[in-house]
């Protein structure tokens, strides 16, 4: 793994999004120089020792010599996040994690599932021209159906899905992606959201390529204390700081 190094980020925005979800532009050239769709920052949420570990966070776009990350608030670490004015340094270890490999299908099939939807733009715009994309959805509802825009401005139509039927499809996203997938020849496809949505994409699709975004707990986050490893169909594990976050599903056990 290469090695990451932490620095102190300026804050150029910050704003809501969504009920609890935001959005952080922060300026740092040097991460912005070396990272790649898939790679994520452990971010500090606090300027003394408390909380003690850092808060990982997918980078969600790169613009210049800005990055974007967009997060969920579900607890202390990401509240105090949320807390972070315009102007002031946030300290930022990464990039970290492997970069997402390219799958070599022609056709792919991208499913995001709430807060999952972040990280797919920053792999969706390196996909772009390379393959023929299909990109789906989903949240609980319409107001949660985030970076719509940005999906519209890389020239996609993304096919959308909602729990209570505000917008697009009614039900959960894997049911229009299950239908595509089934439909396409020789595609994989690539997903970002809750655990029990990978699941379902799995079971329904094996043996069709299912890449994942997998984004549970970490602990140290550079492969030592095994905090984040998952089961192989194989044997043994992977720690998804190290060969992830974005590994085969197929070949693990969720
Ligand atoms: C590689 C990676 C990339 C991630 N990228 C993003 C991202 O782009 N945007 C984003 O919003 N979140 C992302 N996450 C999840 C994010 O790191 C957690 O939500 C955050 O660390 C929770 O911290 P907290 O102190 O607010 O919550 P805590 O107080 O630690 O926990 C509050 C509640 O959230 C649950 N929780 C904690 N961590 C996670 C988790 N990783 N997944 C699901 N539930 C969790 C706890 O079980 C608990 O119920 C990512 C996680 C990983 C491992
Ligand atoms: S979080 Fe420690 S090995 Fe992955």
């Amino acid at each position: 793994m290469k090695s990451a190094t932490s620095c102190l980020a300026e804050i150029e925005s910050h704003r809501q999004l969504a009920d609890g979800i935001y959005s952080l532009w922060v300026k740092a050239p040097r991460i912005a120089r070396s990272v790649r769709p898939g790679n994520f920052l452990n971010v500090r949420v606090a300027d003394g020792p408390d909380p003690v570990l850092r808060r990982p966070i997918s980078v969600c776009d790169v613009k210049g010599w800005s990055v974007r990350l967009v997060y969920r608030v579900v607890g202390r670490g990401t509240r105090m996040l949320s807390r972070f004015q315009v102007g002031s340094e946030i300290d930022l270890l990464g990039p970290l994690g492997k970069p997402a490999p390219r799958p070599p299908e022609r056709e792919v099939v991208i499913c995001g599932g709430g807060i999952g939807i972040a990280p797919l733009l920053y792999l969706v715009r390196d996909l772009v021209g390379r393959r023929r994309l299909t990109v789906f959805l989903g949240a609980k509802n319409r107001s949660e159906l985030i970076l719509r825009r940005e999906f519209g401005s890389l020239g996609l139509r993304p096919r959308l899905a909602t729990d209570d039927g505000s917008t697009g499809h009614k039900g959960p996203v894997t049911e229009p992606v299950l239908a595509a997938a089934a439909a396409a020849r020789h595609a994989a496809v690539v997903a970002c959201g809750p655990r029990p949505m990978l699941a379902e994409l799995v079971r329904s699709l094996d043996p069709v390529p299912v890449w994942g975004f997998v984004e549970e707990r970490l602990g140290c986050g550079s492969g030592i204390c095994y905090c984040c490893a998952l089961p192989k169909k194989s044997g043994g594990y992977i720690r998804f700081c190290q060969e992830g976050p974005v590994v085969r599903l197929n070949g693990v056990l969720l």
